[in-house]
């Protein structure tokens, strides 16, 4: 007997490609937006983030901003496991809840190109990550974050997503603003290291610009969601 599947979440195609022209008028567009409003709780992150690495961008302060970019994402889709089997005798809902895992898991592996591909550009660099800057600190505040994601989600998702939105819009602008301030990252070949999985730019400067928008996606995303019906 052959059973059909009609309709079955796929993963979402992730954010944009943009062209050269594109990349650049992203750029200039983040600069002439303000950051938003951050929260105490976004602070409490950005904060050690800078005391760190530094104010200024790095590759492995853009390293370390994408371990944790990950966290919100994961908590999302434990949570909506949990939804999942609550609802399992409404199906609509339930589906509903389940494309949303779907999406969850799509932005989790977009950052993760983000993080490997910071971390080869580290490398090639010749940076060094200690012990501290590059394990344990990440992990303190990726356990922070993670906590904090799935309380919020509880008792208010559109807090939690809130929370995402302003995260991605401080990664949006500390990747367009180190371009920015780079301007020979222009004439630097973007070495494709993961061409194959995130695509090829001209140089690391329209990569950066590329993962910039990436962000820029994600904070519309959760600004979207902030808006939403709840769903529980
Ligand atoms: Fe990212
Ligand atoms: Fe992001």
């Amino acid at each position: 007997m052959t059973v059909t599947v009609d309709r079955r979440p796929e993963a979402p195609p992730g954010p944009p490609k943009l062209d050269r022209d594109g990349l650049r008028r992203a750029q200039q567009e983040t600069m002439d937006t303000p950051r938003m409003d951050y929260s105490l709780l976004a602070r409490m992150m950005f904060k050690p983030v800078d005391l760190l690495y530094g104010k200024p961008g790095s590759y492995t302060k853009f390293a370390m901003l994408e371990i944790i970019a990950r966290v919100p994402y994961q908590a999302w889709e434990r949570m909506g496991y949990w939804a999942v089997h609550r609802h399992a005798g409404r199906s609509a809902l339930a589906r509903r809840v389940f494309e949303r895992i779907v999406e969850a898991r799509a932005d989790q592996d977009n950052e993760q190109w983000h993080l490997l591909i910071m971390q080869d550009l580290v490398q090639r660099a010749g940076q060094r990550q200690s012990w501290l800057t590059h394990k344990v600190a990440p992990w303190l505040i990726a356990f922070f974050y993670y906590h904090v994601s799935w309380v919020l989600f509880l008792v208010r998702p559109d807090w939690s997503y809130r929370l995402n939105a302003e995260f991605e819009d401080h990664a949006e602008h500390e990747y367009m603003t180190f371009v920015a301030e780079n301007p020979d990252l222009d004439f630097v070949p973007d070495p494709g290291t993961y061409a194959a999985e995130y695509g090829r730019h001209r140089s690391v400067a329209d990569l950066l610009r590329q993962i910039g928008h990436d962000e820029r996606t994600h904070k519309l995303d959760s600004l979207e969601r902030m808006r939403e019906p709840r769903v529980r």
